[in-house]
């Protein structure tokens, strides 16, 4: 039997995230585009009694909430609920993803959690099963299990795994204060109140772009239907935009709902160049180069008792 899981779970940005009109649930549908970042979260968990319970450790681990609401939390419960088990779990998150950033960094720990529970307790649930939990805990989720890149329908959580003919060099430059995911919603709503919102679709040029893998082509097609509603609520972003096209960058979009904002490069040297740049512009609080695709949530440690 085991008595430590470790599971490793990558960021993602989206290339594509067209957002439809809100739906009477409040969602909204989505053409939304994920590719997996060499960011990663790890989440160990172990036994412990009356769980389960969340630590977390990292620059920004203090911005982590810490209790039942955390994805990992509610996880280890969704889980064990279903199995008639106590969750009774300890749940370590090293965290490298930004807090907050539009980076899924709360989803991956829920897949983690999700995937490191599963091995721990041996309940042998089927990948569509996890999947299933995943779609119940956040639109984000199931993508951080399935990792590479995918076309996310309904609300992001139906996945249609894409093909990646090669590395894209990104560049991640964080923020100093976070955005909520429900507000910009919301002023995606305030923006487009009144105009006819499309249906979302996914770019055939885009995921042409990402079959070849070609960097160019790509950044000619990338497109975030939050950009304007994140600028909104967080003008100084067209800074760092900017700052990282001038060293550059063969494109720059927020990633998802911000406030993280992302740059995409034709090769590692100049991914170095623009992350150094992003630092020294005083746009950011931090910036850092990463390669996609990366893959879904994996185990990555298991310790014997
Ligand atoms: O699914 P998740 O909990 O990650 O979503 C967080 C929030 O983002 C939702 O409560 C909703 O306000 C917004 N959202 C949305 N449409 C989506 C996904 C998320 O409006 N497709």
């Amino acid at each position: 039997m085991s008595t430590g899981v470790t599971v490793r779970v990558p960021a993602k940005v989206n290339v594509q995230l067209a957002v439809g009109a809100a739906r009477p649930d409040g969602f909204h549908d989505l053409a939304n585009v994920f590719l997996a970042v060499g960011l990663y979260d790890e989440v160990t968990v172990t036994p412990s009694p009356g769980g389960p319970r969340v630590t977390c450790e990292g620059p920004d681990a203090g911005q982590v909430p810490l209790d039942g609401t955390n994805l990992a939390a509610r996880a280890a419960r969704a889980l064990a609920a279903r199995r008639g088990l106590t969750p009774d779990v300890h749940l370590h998150i090293v965290k490298d993803i930004p807090v907050a950033g539009g980076m899924a960094g709360g989803s991956a720990d829920g897949a983690g959690a999700l995937l490191a529970c599963d091995a721990l307790w041996g309940t042998g649930a089927s990948r569509a099963e996890l999947l299933d939990i995943c779609a119940e805990l956040g639109s984000d989720v199931p993508f951080a299990l399935v990792g590479g890149a995918a076309l996310g329908t309904g609300r992001g959580e139906k996945l249609r795994t894409l093909d990646v003919g090669g590395a894209f060099h990104w560049v991640f430059a964080t923020a100093a204060r976070g955005l909520s995911t429900p507000a910009v919603f919301r002023e995606f709503d305030r923006l487009t109140e009144g105009t006819a919102v499309p249906e979302p679709v996914a770019s055939q040029p885009l995921l042409d772009a990402l079959a070849k893998g070609d960097p160019d082509a790509l950044a000619a097609a990338v497109s975030n239907d939050l950009q304007p509603a994140a600028l909104s609520l967080f003008p100084e972003l067209a800074d760092t935009l900017a700052a990282g096209r001038a060293a550059g960058a063969l494109t720059a979009l927020v990633s998802g709902s911000g406030p993280t904002t992302a740059f995409l490069a034709r090769d590692a040297e100049s991914a170095a160049r623009v992350a150094r740049a992003l630092t020294a512009s005083g746009t950011c609080r931090t910036a850092r180069a990463a390669v996609a695709p990366a893959a879904g949530a994996t185990v990555v440690r298991t310790t014997a008792g």
